[in-house]
This record gives C-alpha cells, sequence and structure tokens, in this order.
C-alpha cells in the first residue's frame, strides 16, 4: 500500500479472502465470465447501500474484482488473460454495476486503461503493457481528465517528466498503475504513458464525497514531476522524438473514446436494472395496495399502476440493454486482430463514425432511461421506501452523478447531424 494513501480508511480487503480459491478457475467462454460477474454482483449488493454510506476507499472491492478475474476478461491468452472481445467486457461491466454501480465503473474504466496502449501504443509497447497489467492482475487507474489543463511534460534526457494536477481522476487511490496524459513541451502534441501509482510524485487529495457513485475513488490528483522513460511514451518514434503517424495518425488511435462512452451506458443500464430489481424485492414484500381508489385490491402485485409501471421500464430497460448489445458488436468489430497493424490501418473514419453514433444513440437512451427508471421506482415502492436504510436512492444519485460526465444534449445533437445532414462526429476527447 502507498505510504501517501494509509492515512485514509479503507475497506479491508481480507472480508473477500474466501473468493480467492472459490474463483480461482478462470471462465472460459462468454456465458461463463457473465456468470462470473453476477456472482460479483450478489456479493457486492448485499452491503452495497452501507458502503455507499460509509464512503472508504475501495480496497476490498478491487481486491474482490481481482479475485474474480474480470480485471484480466480482455487480455491476452498468453499473460493469463480471457482474450475475450469488448462486446463481453460490456456485459461484464453491467452484471457488475447491477450490484454496485461503483465498482461496475471502476471495472469499466479499467478495462479501458489496460488496454490503453494496445490502441494508440506501438505493437511493442502495447505487448509490454499487456505482460505488465496482465500477469500481474494489475488495476489501473487514470488521471486524464479533459477538462482540466493538460498535464505538462518536459524531458531530462532520458525520461518524460508529467507536472500538472487533475480535478477529476478514476480509481487513482485504488490502482496500482495509473495511465498519465500530457502536452509535450512546446508543441501540441500529446503523449499517453503508464506509471507506477505508489510514488511520492502522484499526490491524491482523497476528496471524493460526491452524492453518487461514492466507492469510485474519483477524486483530484497532483502530479509532482512523475517520470516515466522515453519508451513508454506511446505511440511516439523515440529516436525521433515526434509521435509515430503510423500508430497516431490513423483513426483506429481515437477508438479510446467511444469505448470509454460506451462503458459509462452500459454500467448505467447495469445500475437501472438494479434499481428495479431491488424496487421489485421492496414491492413483493413491503408495499401496501392504495385503499382509495375504488377498485381496492388486496396486493400491490394486483394494483394495475404498479404492474404496468414495472412494465414500462422493464420495456424500456430491455430495449436500453438490446442496443446497448449491438453497440458492443459494433465497437469489437473495429478491434478485430488489433493486434496487427495492418488490421488497424484498415479502420476507416466512416466505420470509426458509425460507430460512435451506435454509441451515442446508446449513451441517450441509457441516460434518459436510467434516470427515469431510478427515480421512478419509488412510485411503485410507496413512502416507506424513502428510508435511508433501504437505499434506493443509491442507484439514482449514482447515474444523476455519471451522467453529467459530459452533456447528453450534445449527443442527440451529434445524432441530429448523422441522421439529417449523413455527417459523423469529429474524433473528441467526447466522441
Ligand atoms: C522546451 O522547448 C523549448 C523550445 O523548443 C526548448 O528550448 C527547451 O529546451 C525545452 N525544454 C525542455 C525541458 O525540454
Ligand atoms: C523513427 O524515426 C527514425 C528516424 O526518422 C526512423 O529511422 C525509424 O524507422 C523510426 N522508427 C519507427 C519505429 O518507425
Ligand atoms: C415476488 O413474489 C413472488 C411471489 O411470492 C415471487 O415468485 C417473486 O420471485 C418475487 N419477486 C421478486 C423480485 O422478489
Amino acid at each position: 500500500m502507498a505510504s501517501n494513501q494509509t492515512a485514509v480508511s479503507g475497506t479491508d480487503p481480507k472480508v473477500y479472502d474466501e473468493y480467492k480459491t472459490k474463483w480461482s478457475e478462470q471462465p472460459a467462454d462468454e456465458a461463463t465470465w457473465v456468470q462470473r460477474a453476477k456472482d460479483v454482483a450478489s456479493v457486492l449488493a448485499k452491503d452495497a447501500s452501507i458502503r455507499d454510506k460509509e464512503n472508504k476507499s475501495p480496497r476490498a472491492e478491487v481486491a474482490l474484482l481481482k479475485h474474480s478475474g474480470l480485471l484480466k476478461i480482455l487480455g491476452l491468452k498468453k499473460y493469463g488473460g480471457g482474450e475475450q472481445p469488448w462486446s463481453a467486457g460490456y456485459k461484464v461491466i453491467r452484471e457488475v454495476a447491477k450490484g454496485d454501480g461503483s465498482l461496475g465503473m471502476l471495472l469499466g474504466y479499467h478495462l479501458l486503461w489496460s488496454t490503453t496502449a494496445n490502441v494508440v501504443g506501438t505493437p511493442e509497447q502495447a505487448d509490454r503493457f499487456q505482460d505488465l497489467i496482465i500477469s500481474n492482475n494489475y488495476f489501473v487507474g487514470g488521471a486524464v481528465n479533459p477538462r482540466d489543463s493538460d498535464l505538462k511534460i518536459t524531458s531530462d534526457g532520458d525520461n518524460l517528466v508529467f507536472e500538472g494536477f487533475k480535478f477529476f481522476n478514476t480509481g487513482g487511490v485504488v490502482s496500482d498503475l495509473t495511465v498519465l496524459e500530457g502536452v509535450y513541451n512546446d508543441t501540441e502534441d500529446h503523449i499517453f504513458a503508464i506509471v507506477k501509482t505508489d510514488q511520492p510524485g502522484i499526490q491524491f487529495s482523497h476528496d471524493w464525497n460526491n452524492i453518487g457513485l461514492r466507492l469510485t475513488e474519483s477524486g483530484s490528483v497532483k502530479i509532482d514531476k512523475v517520470k516515466a522513460p522515453w519508451r513508454d511514451a506511446l505511440g511516439w518514434n523515440v529516436s525521433k522524438q515526434k509521435p509515430d503517424p503510423e500508430i497516431l495518425g490513423i483513426p483506429f488511435a481515437t477508438l479510446l473514446l467511444p469505448t470509454i462512452q460506451l462503458v459509462f451506458s452500459n454500467f448505467y443500464i447495469g445500475i437501472a436494472w438494479g434499481a428495479l430489481n431491488e424496487a421489485s424485492d421492496y414491492t413483493n414484500k413491503s408495499t401496501r395496495a392504495w385503499p382509495f381508489g375504488g377498485d381496492v385490491k388486496e396486493k400491490p402485485q394486483d394494483e394495475f399502476y404498479i404492474l404496468s409501471t414495472y412494465g414500462n421500464f422493464f420495456a424500456h430497460l430491455r430495449a436500453a440493454t438490446a442496443l446497448a448489445d449491438v453497440a458492443g458488436i459494433e465497437i469489437s468489430s473495429l478491434y478485430k486482430n488489433s493486434g496487427d497493424a495492418a488490421s488497424r490501418a484498415k479502420v476507416t473514419a466512416q466505420a470509426r463514425g458509425e460507430a460512435a453514433e451506435w454509441v451515442a444513440s446508446v449513451k441517450v437512451t441509457a441516460t434518459d432511461t436510467g434516470l427515469r427508471v431510478t427515480s421512478g421506482v419509488f412510485e411503485v415502492t410507496g413512502s416507506k421506501s424513502t428510508a435511508s436504510k433501504v437505499g434506493l436512492d443509491r442507484f439514482w444519485r449514482d447515474i444523476r452523478t455519471h451522467s453529467l460526465h459530459d452533456p447528453v444534449a450534445y449527443k442527440n445533437k451529434e445524432l441530429g447531424r448523422y441522421q439529417l445532414l449523413k455527417e459523423i462526429p469529429e474524433p473528441t476527447w467526447y466522441t
């Protein structure tokens, strides 16, 4: 554990020790990976509401993800990974989020960061970082928030030196490695690098105390002269000290953005299912039929408005889920054979743009439906379900918090241009 982190209270990894052996066998196909994610979700769901209130660093929960093997689902088999496509990765994110939205989010960001070198690195870097991350079952965080000023990067000869401040990072406090990104001295060229989290130059403020996703450690971080060797400058030609256009100048190198946007939607959809399932359970056990409507029913399960509301939420969540699965396949198809430079070069801007609009469609649908379901379930659980100890509010707080990451209005607008003008979006930090 990093010395700059011990002062802050975290959950105790020992509480999940039994799962080290219980889950020692790695799932072999998509169905068994999804089942593993369901098992993780049911462990997390038991006390998710209590852990949400306590707002500790999720050390135990990240240990649980490590025991489950889920951190390695996308990793290369030769290093112990599952070598599943993103379409399966999205499903496990969604399943984990059903039990605990924060952990679905942490898993999702990790999967993106752990494959970053595959997208923006040279083949040698991609292989080297797969080995480092997957062989060690590392959890990867990132300090990349593009709304803050870029980190500044200078060179001390052998190393890049990163310096700056990020208002948001995700999972950094509980990570083994951190993805840094900044702008190289007096240029407009960006560099990604992956460094060890446990070092004096990475200083977390431990200031994550927001209304939702309270176990994600998404607070601020100061980067104080953190070094990375030049050979770790992802996608750069070190002898030239320039980005390699064959790696970073192609549409493939911009795939991190639609890939993470679809991560977001999948944990929103998972969280909304979590709300629907927990509410159903509550309605079954504790909601009473309304006695003043004339047509008085004995049980809540006979109330027309309760049945029709659940039915409507169910239909919209199924639609969002089905759409997310289609978009997952679109994204996965762009990554096909991505270990090989020729296949990467074949991904066109048009194909990338069309996949991004599948992803935008899911984002709009998942946000609208997710907010409606997580706030609407109270109408079919009743006034007693607002008790803090029930904890039914955490689902709405989680989706409300993350759905402000970037305004969904711009996704609607982007889709409008796609439909009306047949325009694909420019790749940006948010598209
Ligand atoms: C930064 O760039 C300037 C101008 O190109 C150069 O003079 C300076 O030596 C560079 N500094 C470092 C630390 O690389
Ligand atoms: C890097 O640039 C040098 C100098 O232009 C070139 O000879 C070399 O092939 C490049 N390296 C790679 C990996 O492209
Ligand atoms: C609700 O109760 C019914 C009948 O007792 C049961 O079959 C069903 O599984 C319960 N649903 C939930 C979500 O708990």
